[in-house]
């Protein structure tokens, strides 16, 4: 059985980030939401209980009864957690004078304390709150302070509980994660043995039980998550697999082809489907960006679905979902699960049942078990790419025209990003392609004068994005190197008919996005 730290969800935004915390611990790890905690799961090692954008005394404030809990397992409260133990036990919280926010040090603190063990004296951690402790519970302890915060650590007494005012999990609490290991590690004896390959065997033989001798079927996109998502049930099921592919002609240039012959090293039983007819014609005249979208969610559920339906037998739909697809952090309206769907909506009638291996992977930890699975590198380390591809690179109307040109400015820009190394301070050699988080071109809607020869020339242009993210909800434009974007500006010039313009894109998100529509 897979040993589980359980993380309360109470709203903040830094939830997640406990979530990673733990993973890189290598202790597995689930976020449910604050009141839905599993008491059946027999796996739950310990609690964390995490913040929230609340204050305790709101009437709104989310709260949860923890009298099943305590006493079982080992608690630890982050902020509001912490806030909310002490408030339901009798202690006091009011709010902060001054908001406490950002870098603070631990002035004092109980160093023979199990949560403290090897943190350094002085030790930064950051206050991210409005309100503060003033008054612990009768039979709870101070453990530690800041300057300005007397309670900013406590435990109750005797008992494996703990509550931390600051937040242990973002980067700038320099021993935030040696804490965390304490309390999981010291507190709930987690054995830190979660790695890829102990997740491979587990899944497979997780899936084997689960689906048994049934058929199913996954909608390929050739990224990364999808294509992960089959070999691992490739490995469980092998032919009884079946994957669809679906080219609506809007892909990378011949991106449909090697992904095709990738899948096909990889062993995979995959139907490819050319339905690029369908989508230009239904796209022909629409140059709104909305518009473009819904033809091509609607026309992608369409072929896909008809595919499906010739595989009468199918019981299963897999997906590529991963971890931060599945959550958001509970919001105020008290919406706690985005809804998504990597195919953009179920064949209904076909009553398939979901399965979705990996819905508790972090991004990062997919691509480590690819690698464990033996996937190429170039599979593993694409960049995310969008679903509608470039149609929503192409601003206006899209033509195949177009289509052939921006293919080629984006195959010389991503093969340069792939063959231009950056030195590693270790002295080893890295492809500027992992430097960034997502690349691409963008093909405007504007013609302008240039000279090629003798001539003068009313071509396109082209723009060029690239861009560093940890989680593309913000993002910063990529500072590639100034030879870099001379050398791919003058090949995309003389190589691809139709182009005599090049500019890079230097905004961040927000206030842009990645994508141009
Ligand atoms: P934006 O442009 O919103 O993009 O900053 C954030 C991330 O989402 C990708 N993206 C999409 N992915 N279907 C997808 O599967 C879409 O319609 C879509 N639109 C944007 C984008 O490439 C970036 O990684």
């Amino acid at each position: 059985m897979q040993e589980k730290i359980i993380i309360l969800d109470f709203g903040s935004q830094t939830t997640q980030l406990i979530g990673r915390r733990l993973r890189e611990l290598n202790v597995y790890c689930e976020i449910v939401p604050y009141n839905q905690f599993p008491h059946d799961d027999e796996s739950v090692k310990g609690v964390i209980l995490s913040g929230s954008p609340f204050s305790v005394y709101d009437e709104s404030a989310f709260k949860t009864d923890l009298s099943n809990i305590r006493g079982k397992y080992p608690i630890l409260g982050i902020c509001y957690g912490a806030q909310f133990i002490s408030y339901s036990n009798g202690g006091k919280v009011e709010p902060a004078g001054t908001r406490e926010y950002g870098r603070a040090h631990l002035a004092s603190f109980e160093k023979d304390n199990l949560l403290f063990q090897d943190v350094k004296e002085h030790s930064q951690v950051w206050m991210s709150h409005g309100d503060t402790i003033t008054a612990i519970p009768e039979n709870f302890k101070v453990i530690a302070s800041t300057d300005k915060v007397r309670i900013a650590a406590y435990q109750a007494e005797g008992e494996p509980m703990w509550g931390v005012q600051f937040h242990p999990e973002v980067f700038h609490s320099e021993d935030g994660t040696q804490m965390l290991k304490n309390f999981v590690v010291g507190a709930c004896g987690c054995h830190q043995t979660w790695s890829p390959a102990s997740f491979v065997d587990t899944t497979v033989a997780e899936l084997k039980e689960q689906i048994g001798h049934d058929r199913v079927i996954l909608g390929l996109s050739g990224g990364v998550d999808s294509s992960v998502a089959a070999v691992l049930l490739n490995r469980a099921i092998g032919k009884n697999l079946t994957c669809i592919f679906v080219d609506h002609g809007l892909l990378r240039k011949d991106e449909f082809k090697n992904v095709m012959h990738d899948y096909e090293c990889l062993g995979l039983n995959v139907i490819g489907v050319d339905a690029s007819e369908k989508f230009f014609k239904d796209l022909e005249g629409v140059t709104d960006p909305e518009q473009k979208r819904k033809i091509i969610g609607r026309d992608f559920v369409e072929v896909f679905n008809a595919e499906a339906h010739k595989i009468t037998d199918a019981r299963w739909l897999a997906q590529g979902t991963i971890y931060p697809d599945r959550i958001e952090s509970l919001n105020i309206t008290g919406k706690v699960i985005k809804s998504h769907h990597n195919v953009g909506g179920l064949p209904e009638e076909m009553n398939l049942k979901l399965c979705e291996p990996l819905q508790w992977l972090f991004k990062d930890e997919v691509r480590r078990v690819g690698r464990e699975l033996g996937i190429p590198d170039h599979l593993i380390s694409r960049h995310p790419f969008p679903g509608p591809g470039l149609a929503v690179r192409i601003l206006g109307e899209i033509t195949r025209e177009k289509v052939r040109i921006l293919q080629d400015a984006d195959d010389i820009f991503i093969k340069g990003l792939w063959e231009w190394k950056v030195k590693e301070e270790d002295g080893t050699e890295t492809a500027l392609y992992h430097k960034v988080w997502q690349a691409g071109a963008i093909l405007l809607p504007v013609q302008s004068v240039g000279v090629m020869g003798d001539e003068r020339t009313y071509e396109r242009a082209v723009a060029l994005r690239a861009v560093t993210s940890t989680d593309a909800m913000t993002a910063d434009w990529a500072h590639l190197p100034y030879e870099f974007l001379g050398k791919i500006s003058n090949d995309i010039i003389n190589k691809v008919k139709g182009v005599n313009r090049v500019c890079y894109d230097i905004s961040s998100k927000p206030p842009s996005t990645i994508e141009w529509e």
